[in-house]
């Protein structure tokens, strides 16, 4: 039986690669910083990773097949991954924004290209990433793997991005959204989605060495995206598109900025990963029978008047 340590494994997208990783009959360890009660999980331990002490005895307390990495943002992080992890494989999860600016072409997973010379002592997230998975493509020893997903939603979705179309649909509209991309596929996805092409990674059946994934919904658009909620929600859809260096800020946090990437190629996914997206139907579902319980706010929400004053003045 393989046994994985979940670094990360009581976070948003963690929880859901946990639960993908027990139903394949995996033996599952989640690890965060945080105590958290016993029977959360099958099994827990607390330990803070950006000590490398603690990661050692973490790692040779539990000594882990498999390393699924949800909380490593600073490269210093990833030569202690090195020294300490003798398993078979190394999941780093990443992000899309990695990518360079792509003028709206979809990301396929070798546009990005590892940086040269060396990180400067504070980063910001995407630098982060991008140092992280420099290192990883520099190293020839480790047993690596990378899963790159875009904006994930979901229930208990902290960055509240999803809350934000969720309540302007709610309240009837408008929602100002980017002239310019929002018919376009967009970089999204659903967090059970993630979790499961996590638990694709950490199946060392599959020889996934040295290779990233894109994982995302495919063709779907911000438009699709609100469309489908007003269906769910029984309300309709006022989309305003307006050029995208005038929306407010946090109107349309999705964006989808366009001179960014149009959301992600699949292909290498699909074939080497065995990874197929789920309806938007069914993760939009989910999450808003989370939202009608929760009530989250988005907190750009709270400019509200400005963006129906806006969409009024058109
Ligand atoms: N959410 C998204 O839309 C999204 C999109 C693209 C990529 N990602 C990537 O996916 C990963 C997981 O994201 P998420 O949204 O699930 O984040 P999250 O909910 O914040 O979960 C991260 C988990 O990592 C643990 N953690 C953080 N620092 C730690 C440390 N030093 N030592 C041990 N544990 C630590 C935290 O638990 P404690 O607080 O208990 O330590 C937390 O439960 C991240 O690497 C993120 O960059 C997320």
């Amino acid at each position: 039986m393989t046994r994985a340590l979940v670094l990360g494994g009581a976070g948003f997208i963690g929880v859901a690669a946990c639960k993908e990783l027990m139903r394949r009959g995996v033996e599952t360890i989640a690890a965060g910083r945080t105590d958290r009660p016993y029977g959360t999980f099958t099994s827990y331990v607390a330990f803070d990773r950006s000590d490398e002490q603690q990661l050692k005895r973490a790692l040779e307390q539990v000594e882990p097949d498999v390393l699924l990495d949800l909380a490593c943002y600073q490269p210093i992080d990833v030569p202690a991954v090195t020294r300490h992890f003798h398993g078979a494989r190394y999941v780093f999860v990443s992000t899309g924004a990695v990518y360079p600016n792509l003028d709206g072409r979809p990301a396929r997973e070798e546009d990005f290209v590892p940086l040269t010379g060396e990180p400067t002592p504070s980063l910001d997230y995407s630098d982060g990433k991008r140092w992280c998975e420099t290192f990883l493509a520099r190293d020839r020893e480790l047993p690596w793997s990378v899963i790159r997903p875009p904006a994930v939603f979901g229930p208990s979705d902290h960055t509240l991005r999803i809350a934000a179309y969720l309540q302007r649909v709610e309240d009837g509209g408008p929602l100002l959204v980017p002239v310019e991309s929002y018919e376009r596929q967009a970089g999204l996805a659903w967090v059970k989605d993630i979790g499961y092409a996590c638990a694709l990674a950490c199946d060392l059946r599959k020889d996934l060495t040295h290779k990233a994934f894109n994982a995302s919904f495919e063709g779907v658009s911000v438009r699709d995206l609100i469309e489908g909620i007003a269906l769910a929600m029984e309300k309709p859809a006022r989309i305003h598109p307006m050029p995208f260096m005038q929306i407010p800020e946090g109107a349309s946090p999705y964006g989808p900025d366009p001179g960014r990437s149009a959301g992600y190629v699949l292909d290498r996914a699909r074939k080497e990963l065995g990874f197929e997206p789920s309806s938007l139907e069914d993760a939009l579902a989910e999450t808003l029978a989370w939202y009608r319980v929760a009530r989250p706010s988005h907190p750009g929400y709270a400019n509200r008047a400005e963006e129906q004053a806006i969409a009024d003045s058109a």
